[in-house]
């Protein structure tokens, strides 16, 4: 008959049981869009072959000296009448388990600093794409062609991407210094942190197009787990369509010259205009960035650091009151009016 726990003891080990199978069940995971154990480029896979060389003879040495202990205590067990040699010291074994152990670190220390040696370095004929971190949300710009855009960073595939991760050096709001952020996508490559007033450098390259999910990966805030990143993979020729289409001025149309007017501060009586903190100029000299560069708005997936599907219903709900759905955003409450929110989305939807 099936025997229920009937203490507490009973419980607690129960739940602790559970507790180790959901964790081994987590391993089963059918869709994992950041498995950084899937790398989809060159500057993923060289880490991740790196830690199964590591995994491997680890394996091996655990079941070695594993088994050498269960040996040893099946062999030497106590047996009536057996007494234990006793012995102090033995130079020969002390020198193999220190020579041992030092030739598998000198032999892993090899492909290991080659590995970080390749992550490193500055390979001819990358693509540089500047990356800069802000509360919460990303910024990038693409010095050779000369555009800018938000969250959403497009590569073309097969070409090694060199990026250049910048701390924001102030935080627009509070005029105080950014904080420590952390750039990921972890099946193209691994994870660098962005420090305010310094420079660092990732390399990053997908075989194949796709849609690649990301995040910010250093507690920045209240809105960290809203820092995500797509990486979008195009193939050469989609690619330099899609930096065609970013580089052209983005198309309004009638309909949304009232939210484009309010977007500006040249209508409406807001406390500041959309504007002052958006650029709907896609240009490296645009304004600084205060805000996400929203000229292609529209062609956007996502929005509010890749966190929210771009629709009319979640733009609503983020212009009436940004900090409701993402906790701790700068972007303040301007207290539109329903019409404003309106002729803004009207405007939005437009910049395609
Ligand atoms: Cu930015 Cu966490």
């Amino acid at each position: 008959m099936l025997r229920y726990p009937t203490t507490l003891t009973g419980w607690a080990r129960c739940a602790a049981l559970l507790s180790v199978i959901a964790l081994l069940f987590v391993g089963c995971a059918p869709n994992t869009p950041q498995d950084p154990l899937n790398p989809a480029g060159p500057f993923a896979r060289q880490p991740d072959q790196l830690w199964n060389l590591t995994f491997w003879i680890a394996v091996v040495i655990f079941f070695v000296v594993e088994g050498a202990i269960v040996f040893a205590l099946v062999k030497f067990r106590h047996r009536p009448g057996r007494k234990a040699a006793q012995f102090h010291g033995n130079t020969r074994l002390e020198v193999v388990l220190t020579a041992v152990p030092a030739l598998i670190l000198a032999g892993l220390a090899v492909p290991t600093v080659r590995t970080v040696f390749t992550l490193g370095s500055n390979p001819s004929g990358t693509m540089p794409l500047t990356v800069v971190a802000h509360q919460f949300w990303w910024e990038f710009s693409y010095p050779d062609h000369g555009i800018k855009t938000a969250n959403e960073m497009h590569i073309p595939t097969g070409t090694t991407v060199r990026l250049r991760l910048e701390g924001a050096a102030t935080d627009p709001v509070t005029g105080g210094a950014e904080v420590i952020h952390s750039f990921w996508v972890p099946r193209l490559a691994g994870t660098q942190d962005i420090v305010p007033g310094h420079v660092n450098y990732l390399l990053m390259e997908a075989d194949s197009p796709g849609v690649y999910l990301g995040q910010c990966k250093e507690y920045c805030g209240l809105s960290h787990a809203n820092m995500r990143i797509r990486v979008i993979a195009h193939t050469r020729d989609d690619f330099e369509q899609w930096v065609a289409d970013q580089q052209a001025p983005a198309v309004t149309s009638e309909l949304a010259a009232e939210g484009a007017a309010l977007f500006a501060g040249e209508a409406g009586d807001l406390s500041q205009p959309c504007a002052a903190c958006h650029s709907v100029d896609s240009s490296l000299d645009a304004q600084p960035a205060i805000g996400p560069n929203l000229t292609h708005f529209a062609s956007r997936d996502t929005f509010a650091g890749a966190t929210f599907e771009n629709n009319e219903a979640n733009l609503r709900a983020w212009l009436a009151d940004p900090s409701a759905v993402k906790p701790g955003a700068t972007m303040p409450d301007l207290g539109l009016t329903r019409d404003q929110i309106d002729a803004l989305v009207e405007y939005l939807q437009t910049l395609e």
